[in-house]
């Protein structure tokens, strides 16, 4: 299965300038999303983590599935002022922006196993943020996985140290 081929690219998206690779031509596409979520399970379960901890909101589409079929818990990061309990927040820079993104204080207990998740990897700056948050709830990151690297904008360089899963480079 060609998952690649699957990606639609969008120019100009959502500002002038931008390549949006847009993935959810795969989410609808049976025999696409089943080997999307089996391929990046395989190459996540030998972390073992104890919580995925997925970034909204394509995020939460992958990480829900793979905590699932790994049989581990999952965690929402979310845009601010969407969670109901005492959170973590952190101020990050995107491609084409500038957000914050925040986490349930007590997610987890301190020293679980984290895996971070999320569709795509860019500048790094979302991702970087969702590390600094584990990093305050003392989580032990173990590894970060992303569908899609847009290699030529030097994300990974940003994020704290932790192997880092790709399935599909740009
Ligand atoms: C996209 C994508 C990543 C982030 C990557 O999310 O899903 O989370 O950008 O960019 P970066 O590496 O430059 O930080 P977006 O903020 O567009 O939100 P969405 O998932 O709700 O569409
Ligand atoms: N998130 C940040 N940059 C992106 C891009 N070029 N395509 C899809 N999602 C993105």
């Amino acid at each position: 299965m060609d998952l690649k081929a699957l990606i639609r690219d969008i120019p100009d998206f959502p500002k002038p300038g931008i390549l949006f690779r847009d993935i959810t031509t795969i989410l609808n596409h049976a025999e696409g999303w089943r080997t999307l979520v089996d391929d990046l399970s395989d190459r996540c379960r030998e972390y073992s983590p104890d919580y995925i901890v997925g970034i909204e909101s394509r995020g939460f589409i992958l990480g829900a599935p793979l905590a699932y079929t790994l049989g581990v818990g999952f965690v929402p990061v979310r845009k601010p002022g969407k969670l109901p309990a005492a959170v973590f927040s952190q101020d990050y820079e995107l491609e084409y922006g500038r957000d914050r993104i925040e986490m349930h204080q007590d997610a987890f207990p301190p020293g679980s196993r984290i895996l971070i998740v999320d569709d795509l990897i860019a500048t790094g700056g979302t991702a970087a943020a969702a590390a600094q948050l584990v990093s305050q709830g003392q989580g032990n990151l173990v590894a970060y996985a992303f569908v899609v690297e847009l290699v030529g904008l030097g994300g990974r360089s940003k994020l704290p140290a932790a192997p880092i899963i790709t399935l599909l480079d740009y």
